[in-house]
């Protein structure tokens, strides 16, 4: 029995356009849509592309002109639709224009990520006569698999088998989606290194929730073979379908977000996993065993919902992660601190708790704000295990060939869980054998998958380029672990007690100073038109400086720097006069003397401080050109408060600038590139 998708072709394009829609904060700048031909409409199959550069709305549009408009609004049922989306950096990545009426390009690849070897594939197909219409990586994937299939041994090979022949020369980081007017009906998928999961959906009982992977090895030599492997005539046993030939839909993303809608059931594909959909039915095939062994991919039920990635009444998604932390601090908490016993269990990690004391040390491996989220936990890890902690930019660290030992313990700090420095960093510290920890926002991320343990940090998604609530989320999961390795310390039980207590009371004093949002208005009302901003303080706070610089860099595009007040005498200094805007970072902590110090010195140049203070601390803003008064928590955990006035303050420059908070301009969200 034939496969019906129960959905009108207007439906369908409604779908991928608020996909790519949910997509967009992931800060790209060109979008498509690839679509079956339907033999109701035209006699020779084909497949439509409408790319657009822009925001996904100008796509929209010219969907709109082309096709919709056409349509009755009642739609008509559809043949075997599937659709394919993209959108990429630079120029839209989707070749399939004939480049002579001869010679028909019949395949559409949908690529995110890098292929690294691209140029030495393109000359081998210009060789042969494939001619190029753009200098992108992902057109030399499409030609290639032409290439194959025009020279492939015999008649019935399959899709999948001419997509396990592609990556085999693919070097790089991708995840792919391909369709072809040679298998209508069909659409194959895979990925090695960017991420990529397949959305369930069905009304129907489904015929399995572990997909078996089918295992065969692909040689040129045995290519004959492989074609007539079961992959045509598959045993239905080893295909995901509903129950009764019922119809189950199937979206391929590289993000959660972009389906949620839709469903929250997916199944997350591993690396250089093949995954076919063919009349109604997904089955998964590798060349090799998975490096996790697993012979099946479950599927999984997320959490997220619909809600989380919608704005609501704030204006932009930054905002609304701003102020969602006194919520997003308490989740990542939730269940896991027990303020009554003063314990802490993170269940990712207490099977390797014991391993983990008897390390030599600790590395934490991050960048950007990740990175960041180390650097302020940084002293109280030393404190609560007891061990030397390294803190590493991932890119940096991976620059040094940083010795790495069997005996080390490497952290991998990463919102997304694909950031390709964060996961080049966690693949090195693996092959020496170290034992590797992931700290996501992300469930079924690479990082996450690839590690041995870790930590979910349960924020809820982010959508906003620059990231907030994941820092603070990120920095009270490296807490609990601290707090967990503690647990024996009988020297340390104070201590603990009060970080404790100190994390019990955090969601209320987030609420106190995001009630600080009008007067850090004011402030941006006389900073907005600056050029640049100085950001200082030390010891606890010296993370909350480079942070909220970070966040001022990124999207205000004012020059921000994050100054360590103890190098202030080694050079910043010079930068300080009546002029330059200096906002300091000083609390009721141990360092309190020596930033007094530092504030004198700016003071003394005629330097005009804008000072973030506890709100008892009269000393400090008898200097202060303005201040900013925040609750006093326990010294480690201040800088979960003093970074909040920062984002607030960051983001109220950028609407002042006039600037689109959630897309700053040259960045993206998770970086899957090198
Ligand atoms: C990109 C983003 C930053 C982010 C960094 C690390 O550069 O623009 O906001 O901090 O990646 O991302 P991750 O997902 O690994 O935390």
């Amino acid at each position: 029995m034939n496969y019906r998708v129960p959905r009108t072709r207007k439906e369908i394009f409604e779908t991928l356009i608020k996909g790519l829609q949910r997509l967009e904060y992931r800060g790209y700048d060109s979008a498509g849509v690839a679509i079956d031909g339907n033999n109701h409409e035209v006699k020779e199959r084909h497949i439509q592309l409408v790319k657009k550069r822009g925001k996904v709305k100008a796509l929209d549009e010219e969907l709109y002109s082309k096709w919709k408009a056409s349509e009755s609004e009642e739609g008509v049922q559809q043949e075997p639709l599937y659709r394919i989306v993209f959108q990429k950096h630079g120029r839209p990545k989707v070749f399939t224009r004939p480049s002579s009426d001869k010679q028909k390009e019949q395949f559409v690849v949908i690529h995110n990520g890098i292929i690294t070897n691209y140029k030495d594939l393109r000359k081998f197909l210009e060789s042969k006569g494939y001619e190029f219409e753009s200098e992108t990586d992902t057109e030399t994937i499409a030609k290639l698999i032409k290439y194959v299939f025009d020279n492939r041994e015999t008649e019935d090979i399959t899709f999948s088998t001419l997509v396990e022949r592609v990556i085999q020369q693919l070097e790089g980081a991708f995840a792919l989606v391909f369709k072809s007017i040679h298998y209508p009906g069909e659409a194959v998928a895979t990925r090695r290194g960017s991420p990529l999961l397949i959305g369930v959906r069905s009304k129907y009982k489904l015929s399995t929730e572990q997909i078996p992977i089918l295992y065969r090895t692909c040689t040129l030599e045995n290519v004959k073979n492989i074609c007539k492997t079961r992959m045509k005539r598959l045993d239905s046993s080893a295909c995901l379908h509903a129950v009764g030939d019922k119809a189950v839909e199937f979206f391929f993303a590289s993000d959660a977000s972009a389906i949620i809608e839709h469903t929250n059931r997916v199944i997350f594909l591993e690396d250089d996993d093949i995954a076919a959909v063919a009349d109604g039915k997904l089955s998964i095939h590798r060349v090799k065993r998975s490096a996790s062994d697993d012979p099946s991919r479950a599927i999984q039920t997320l959490q997220m919902e619909l809600q989380q990635i919608m704005k609501g009444n704030f204006s932009a998604f930054m905002q609304k992660e701003i102020f969602e932390q006194p919520e997003s601090v308490f989740n990542t908490m939730r269940g896991r601190v027990n303020f009554e016993t003063n314990t802490v269990l993170l269940g990712g990690l207490k099977d390797h708790l014991k391993e983990i004391r008897r390390c030599r040390r600790l590395i934490v491996i991050g960048c950007g704000t990740s990175y960041h989220a180390a650097v302020a936990t940084r002293q109280v890890l030393e404190e609560l295990t007891e061990l030397p902690v390294m803190v590493e930019l991932a890119s940096d660290f991976l620059d040094r060939n940083t010795p790495v030992f069997r005996d080390d313990v490497c952290f991998f700090i990463s919102q997304s869980g694909e950031t390709a420095d964060t996961l080049l960093a966690l693949r090195y510290c693996k092959d020496r054998r170290a034992l590797t920890v992931g700290v996501t926002n992300t469930v079924g991320s690479s990082i996450s998958r690839e590690t041995d343990c870790g930590v979910h940090i349960n924020a809820g998604p982010e959508i906003g380029v620059a990231s907030t609530k994941a820092y603070t989320s990120q920095f009270i999961s490296l807490v609990m672990f601290g707090l967990m390795m503690s647990e024996d310390r009988i020297s340390l039980q104070n201590r603990r007690r009060e970080i404790i207590r100190g994390l019990r009371s955090l969601p209320e004093l987030i609420k106190e100073v995001l009630s600080l949002d009008e007067k850090i208005h004011d402030l941006a009302l006389e900073l907005y038109t600056q050029r640049s901003l100085l950001v200082m303080g030390r010891g606890y706070n010296y993370a909350t400086c480079l942070e909220g610089a970070l966040k001022i860099k990124e999207i205000t595009y004012m020059h921000s720097e994050g100054i360590l007040a103890g190098e202030l005498k080694h050079g910043p200094l010079a930068l300080i006069d009546k002029q330059m805007p200096v906002i300091m970072v000083i609390m009721k902590d141990p360092c309190f003397a020596k930033c007094q110090n530092a504030l004198q010195q700016v003071t003394a140049r005629q330097g005009r401080p804008i000072i973030l203070c506890s709100k008892d601390d009269t000393e400090s803003s008898k200097f202060a050109y303005k201040t900013i008064e925040l609750p006093h928590t326990v010294d480690c955990l201040q800088g979960i408060l003093s970074v909040i006035p920062l984002q607030l303050l960051s983001f109220h420059l950028a609407v002042l600038r006039g600037y689109d908070v959630d897309f700053p301009r040259n960045l993206a969200k998770s970086v899957t590139v090198e």
